[in-house]
């Protein structure tokens, strides 16, 4: 069982709150503040019963040093506009921290500077973990992108303190257990992203769950390079064949259809707007490389998805980042979002690429569900306990 703030004394106590608000930041703003007004309802709900929320997050990957362009001050404006009339007071460090929560008035939240200033962290130091809990009285933890990380602030602290779930790592946890756990067939996936060997164990598990899985970007490329197609120029992985091999084999075994782009948008350079023509899949130039799935591709999995009542998707389906190679992946996106809106699909996608494509699209928030995790969701989905949901459980 899982516990949630609901079981925990809130009033007149500090209460530790591990939030995710790693978001992406250029030139010292914040660009998708999706993660932080995730994080807020928690909080305010912390307020609202009376207590202190003391935030504190990861942000970026400093190796357990100061480092100023990784600090989480640049977040904190962003959170106490997400927090509604909430003020956010950033302490620097831990004795600043106690500092200021001996002199803090009630209705206001403490962030603390980004955990991974300290090597103690990563490392799940129990003296770190110490110093942690040493700031509340209870702990919450609402970082369900972040719990497959046995980090001190997630697996240590809640053996020191009471625990339980925030609302948004609860919500995380039901909505992809409801959808996809025990999900309504025909079950189809579609995943992207350049390298099959960092998802291999992800599709390993997919072959035995879904219907059909269709396979975009890199990881397609490796595939078709192991039938003996040409692909060009494009990213791939010489080396996983043997691995995109039993990919292929296991699904034949598991009677998954795999599918394969059958023509593609290809270019010289990965450019903004750069040339680029449509080909087949048995025509890619020697030196050009693969940007994005052609017309004949996209209306294939129209029709798979025709036909499938639940779809999972993680990565884009082509260089979608890039202004030009964008196409497939909006398209895909918004007929999945139509699909959604007249209930006869129930979409659920993940991953920090897939948001922000959809997003991009427009269609954020038609799917039925959009995790906010990246690698926690690809190893939820991959069947993985996830230390920092384990750590909860009573
Ligand atoms: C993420 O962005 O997926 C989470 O914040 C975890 O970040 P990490 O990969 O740096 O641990």
């Amino acid at each position: 069982m899982l516990r949630t703030l609901d079981d925990l004394q809130i009033k007149e106590r500090r209460v530790l709150v591990r939030a995710d608000l790693n978001v992406p930041i250029k030139d010292g703003k914040v660009t998708d503040s999706q993660r932080i007004r995730a994080a807020a309802p928690t909080i305010r709900e912390i307020v609202e019963r009376g207590g202190t929320p003391v935030v504190m997050s990861h942000f970026g990957k400093p190796k357990g040093e100061r480092d100023p362009s990784l600090s989480l001050r640049q977040v904190a404006d962003e959170l106490a506009a997400a927090l509604d009339g909430i003020d956010v007071v950033f302490a620097e460090n831990y004795d600043q921290a106690h500092a200021l929560l001996d002199d803090l008035e009630p209705g206001k939240a403490v962030l603390i500077e980004n955990l991974r200033f300290h090597s103690g962290e990563k490392d799940d130091d129990e003296d770190f973990a110490k110093v942690l809990a040493g700031l509340g009285d209870e702990y919450v933890d609402d970082a369900f992108s972040a719990a497959h990380r046995a980090h001190a602030s997630i697996v240590g602290v809640p053996k020191l303190l009471p625990c339980a779930a925030g609302r948004l790592m609860e919500r995380e946890i039901r909505s992809l257990e409801e959808h996809l756990a025990d999900a309504q067939r025909p079950f189809a996936a579609i995943v992207g992203g350049a390298k099959i060997s960092s998802k291999f164990g992800l599709l390993r598990s997919l072959i035995r769950r879904v219907d059909t899985l269709v396979l975009a970007g890199g990881m397609a490329n490796t595939l078709l390079a192991m039938e003996g197609k040409s692909v060009g120029k494009s990213i791939r992985e010489d080396d996983a064949h043997d691995e995109a091999r039993e990919i292929s084999e296991a699904a034949r075994e598991h009677g998954c259809e795999i599918v394969l782009p059958s023509d593609v948008v290809v270019a010289r350079e990965m450019q903004a707007d750069a040339p680029s023509e449509t080909v087949s899949i048995d025509a890619v130039p020697d030196d050009a490389m693969i940007l994005d799935l052609g017309p004949d591709s996209i209306a294939r999995i129209r029709e798979i998805l025709k036909g499938a009542r639940t779809l999972v998707w993680n990565g884009p389906l082509g260089a979608a980042e890039v202004s030009g190679f964008e196409r497939a992946t909006h398209e895909v996106a918004k007929h999945v979002a139509e699909r959604t809106r007249d209930e006869s699909l129930i979409s659920v996608a993940g991953g920090g690429e897939t948001g922000a494509a959809l997003a991009e699209a427009g269609v954020r928030d038609d799917f039925t569900y959009v995790s906010l995790a990246g690698g926690a969701f690809l190893e939820w989905l991959e069947g993985k306990e996830l230390p920092g949901v384990e750590a909860l459980r009573a």
